[in-house]
């Protein structure tokens, strides 16, 4: 008797997973999957290491009475919750199902990704969110909006705890764009996801303007326009996959190292191209990307916000096997003066390195901040203190590599010795000055060059005089603010000198609640 219980009991078992797995259904499944999206179950078996994923929570169902969704109850709710491997590593994750209801957010959806939340956290591992939903439960009312204020709380709680990982994956809107945008890696997939506050109707009936969702918040929108999202992929499963590649580079949290791994590539290979990439002309442009590429290991960098603010670099490679955030400003944009975007770019992956251990490399050929009115208008003094008040704040180790113009305040900011970096190098093409020369001449020699009978000459003559004087590395070498001018094919090798012996460095601020960063 018994006996055939427990049998009626493993079936009634199977019974209740196979219709969780069906998710909405077999029909929505199989529209959803057009157009070569995945299902949520798809996207965790992408994600994590072959048979890791372990679920939670796969029968909850909602509690909700209105409009019908008494009818409409699927167990799991629209999202699947648990914890799997990524190349071995623990992490946690939430999968929205679409087929769901959208994959709104209801009260009991909130609490599956909430509990989730908490474990990373008490276990010191990624949380990783796979958004494809239509934002708070609408039939659910206010109840919903709690569901998301408990999650948005949990983000900030977790921030500089736990990395914090959103793929989005479909059409997000409303509350689900803002978990995201606290999170710090945002990846979005081109046609096939989105994110607004608002969609393309609202704002038709509000401001009367016509905009398609792809515009309005499309992959390629949100990685060249708003800079919210980091990494703009092709498919479903690319995206996936280079979640799994960002993770190989991050500490599990705060208190943890980032990964060691172990290369065939040389601490002392000599990159030898590097004599010969700085042009002689100081206006003719370069591309700092090959710099980077030649020092790491491998020459392989994983860049982050690759289409935005591009006259700045930032991403991530390793040197000797040590994970780096690399920041560089890029002469071929811009003449990689620093602007708003830029700032912020920079600004806010200097704060994730330093949050999870990350040391920073700069590489720096910055003739200064990015005159004019928009830049003024648009508060380039706030945004700019922002990379300011984050290079200044690290504690991480920093090292830094002057490749050509270092001007002004951009040298300043730009991980100079004096704001707490802990090497800084320069090649004996640097200047490093309070201004390019033309300018300074122009303004310290006014009155002499309007009096000169040839004020062209002149200026020409004071100018070279200028830069003979002040345009090179020696001036901040002799006051030590540059610890060595080097050949540029020994950078590799100094730049791990300086990693390994910065490798147990500790610094703290001082303790305070937090800081008042320029928001
Ligand atoms: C309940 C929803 C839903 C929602 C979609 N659905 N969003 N149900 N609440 N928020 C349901 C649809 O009714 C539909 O059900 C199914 O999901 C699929 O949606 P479609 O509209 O058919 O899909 P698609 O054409 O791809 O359009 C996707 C969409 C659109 C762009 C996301 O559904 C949409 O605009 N949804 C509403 C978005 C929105 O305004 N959200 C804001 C909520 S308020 P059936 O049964 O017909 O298949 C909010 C505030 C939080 O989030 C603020 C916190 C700060």
């Amino acid at each position: 008797m018994n006996e055939l219980n427990t049998e009626a009991r493993l079936h009634d078992l199977e019974k209740r997973n196979e219709l969780a797995m069906q998710g909405g259904g077999i029909n929505r499944l199989s529209k959803h999957k057009q157009g070569g999206r995945l299902t949520a179950r798809e996207r965790l078996d992408v994600l994590l290491d072959p048979g890791s994923f372990v679920e939670m929570d796969r029968f909850v169902t909602h509690r909700c009475v209105n409009f019908g969704l008494h009818d409409q109850r699927v167990p799991g709710d629209g999202v699947v919750t648990g914890y799997g491997r990524v190349n071995g590593k623990l992490v946690y994750v939430y999968s929205q199902d679409f087929t769901v209801i959208g994959g709104s957010m209801s009260r009991t959806q909130a609490n599956k990704i909430c509990k989730v939340m908490d474990l990373a956290a008490k276990s010191g591992a990624p949380i990783i969110g796979l958004n494809d939903s239509g934002g708070a439960r609408i039939q659910e009312g206010v109840e919903s909006l709690g569901g998301y204020a408990d999650i948005f709380t949990r983000n900030v709680m977790n921030s500089g705890v736990v990395p914090q990982i959103t793929g989005i994956m479909g059409p997000c809107a409303g509350g689900a764009v803002y978990s995201p945008s606290i999170t710090d890696f945002v990846f979005m997939v081109k046609n096939s996801s989105y994110m607004f506050v608002t969609g393309p109707d609202v704002i038709k009936t509000v401001t009367h303007e016509e905009v398609t969702k792809e515009q309005l918040g499309g992959a390629d929108t949100h990685s060249q326009k708003s800079g919210v999202a980091h990494f703009c992929c092709n498919e479903d499963k690319h995206l996936l996959l280079l979640i799994r590649e960002l993770l190989g580079f991050l500490p599990s949290n705060n208190l943890d190292d980032p990964p060691v791994l172990p290369t065939t590539d040389r601490p002392d290979r000599l990159c030898e191209s590097l004599n010969k990439l700085i042009p002689d002309n100081p206006k003719k442009p370069y591309d700092m990307s090959t710099v980077i590429t030649e020092v790491v290991d491998e020459h392989y960098f994983l860049e982050v916000h690759k289409h935005w603010a591009q006259n700045i670099i930032v991403g991530f490679a390793r040197l000797n096997g040590r994970p780096i955030g690399v920041v560089a400003n890029q002469p071929q944009v811009l003449a990689g003066c620093l602007n708003i975007e830029a700032s912020r770019k920079a600004a806010r992956f200097l704060r994730f390195c330093d949050s999870f251990n990350v040391p920073i490399v700069s590489f720096v050929d910055v003739p200064g901040f990015l005159p004019g009115t928009d830049q003024e208008w648009s508060g380039i003094i706030t945004h700019g203190a922002k990379l300011l008040y984050a290079y200044a704040e690290a504690t991480v180790p920093k090292l830094t590599v002057i490749t050509r113009k270092a001007y002004g305040g951009a040298y300043i900011v730009m991980g100079s010795k004096l704001l707490r970096s802990d090497v800084n190098l320069a090649y004996p093409t640097a200047e490093i000055a309070v201004m390019g020369a033309e300018g300074a001449v122009n303004i310290i020699f006014r009155e002499e060059i309007a009096k000169s009978k040839d004020p062209a000459a002149e200026r020409t003559r004071l100018t070279k005089e200028y830069e003979a004087k002040f345009s090179n590395p020696y001036i901040s070498a002799e006051l030590g603010y540059t610890d060595e001018v080097i050949e540029p094919a020994l950078t590799r090798k100094r730049l791990i000198d300086g990693i390994e012996m910065l490798k147990n460095k500790r610094e703290t601020n001082p303790p305070k609640k937090h800081g008042n960063i320029p928001l």
